[in-house]
């Protein structure tokens, strides 16, 4: 059976609790056999589109994901955008324009990939807003020196690129696929933010290298928890893995993130926060110090040191904007009137 065949057996929305038992009996081996067809589907690689059928949960949980990623990619805009105005160079402005603008356009893929999804946008915000969603804790530390733009790129890019290339194979064809452009654009942000830091780090001033180090000092650990909590402790990890959503497991992420950091570390000629940092011939890892999971809890939890500000950020913007949104609506209705031959439609 192929996915698209799916949509000949009942669907469990259309079940009502007034069945006929016996017609239930009948309809719960067969809701049973399509969900199994689905797991079995995603779990051969198979690639699901907005038009198949797909279990409710699964649909829960990417609207979830995806709007919890495209939050993370408008608030992840917050930190470097106050220093556009404070750029050293014309170069350097131009990047992070570039990179700002990025980020922009990467929150709309995704928000058009939840609305796939059946998810409205507006709810998607509002959500985020009233403090209900959640998005990637990093972006409620604050950008204090320039140093922070470098490390932002090098160290929560970094970051974000591994986890977002094996979402290119995600089982949910329209997130694959936004994934591909995203991915190349994150490329960039990681290879400008290693080169501000390396050209800083090679021809700037001692205050200028001390600037640098602080700024690593400061935006390790929350670069680590940017992969999640243990795998232990992470609910959801288990059903996205058998359904296709997640391909690698936070700690397999963060583990990748720290080998490839470290190596680069090295390369720029800065220190890693970690005195416990060591390569270890036996794993092929770096053992390295996980980070206070407990403060990981409280910036999630709405608690961290921008918050607040972030929210705030968001909130504006929607109110200064709401009658963009409003022009929008009523140009959408009075296009319905002119197709619906309404001949008061001008
Ligand atoms: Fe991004
Ligand atoms: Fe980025």
């Amino acid at each position: 059976m192929t996915i698209n065949q799916l949509s000949n057996l009942p669907n469990k929305s259309v079940m009502s609790p007034l069945d006929e038992p016996s017609m239930a009996n009948v309809s719960d081996i067969q809701i049973q056999s399509k969900e199994d067809v689905f797991d079995a589907y995603v779990a051969h690689g198979g690639r699901v589109e907005a038009s198949h059928w797909m279990p409710d949960a699964y649909r829960k949980t990417l609207i979830r994901q995806v709007s919890q990623h495209a939050h993370s990619e408008i608030v992840g805009m917050l930190p470097e955008a106050n220093w556009l105005i404070s750029a050293p160079s014309l170069e350097r402005k131009q990047i992070l324009i570039a990179k700002v603008q990025d980020e922009a356009g990467h929150g709309l893929y995704l928000y058009s990939v939840a609305e796939t999804l059946g998810a409205k946008r507006k709810d998607l915000t509002d959500a985020l807003i009233d403090g209900r969603a959640k998005y990637s804790s990093v972006f409620n530390y604050p950008s204090l020196t320039w140093a922070d733009v470098g490390t932002i790129g090098w160290l929560v890019d970094g970051a974000a690129i591994l986890n977002q290339v094996t979402l290119c194979e995600t089982s949910y064809g329209p997130y694959a696929r936004a994934m591909i452009r995203i991915c190349r654009e994150e490329s960039f942000h990681q290879r400008q933010g290693f080169e501000a830091l390396y050209r800083m780090f090679a021809e700037g001033t001692d205050a200028q290298r001390s600037m640098i180090q602080d700024s690593i000092n400061r935006w390790w650990a929350p670069s680590l928890m940017m992969f999640g909590p243990p795998d232990t402790d992470s609910n959801n990890s288990a059903q996205s893995m058998k359904w296709g959503i997640k391909i690698k497991t936070n700690d397999t992420l963060r583990q990748e993130f720290v080998n490839t950091i470290a190596k680069q570390s090295r390369i720029i000629g800065v220190t890693i926060p970690d005195p416990s940092l060591k390569w270890c011939p036996v794993s092929g890892n770096y053992v390295f110090t996980q980070p206070d999971w407990e403060e990981f809890y409280e910036v999630i939890g709405g608690r961290g040191m921008c918050n607040q500000d972030r929210l705030e950020n968001i909130r504006r913007a929607r109110d200064d904007n709401e009658w963009v949104m409003d022009a929008a609506e009523k140009y959408e209705a009075q296009q319905g009137n002119y197709a619906a031959g309404d001949p008061n439609h001008a």
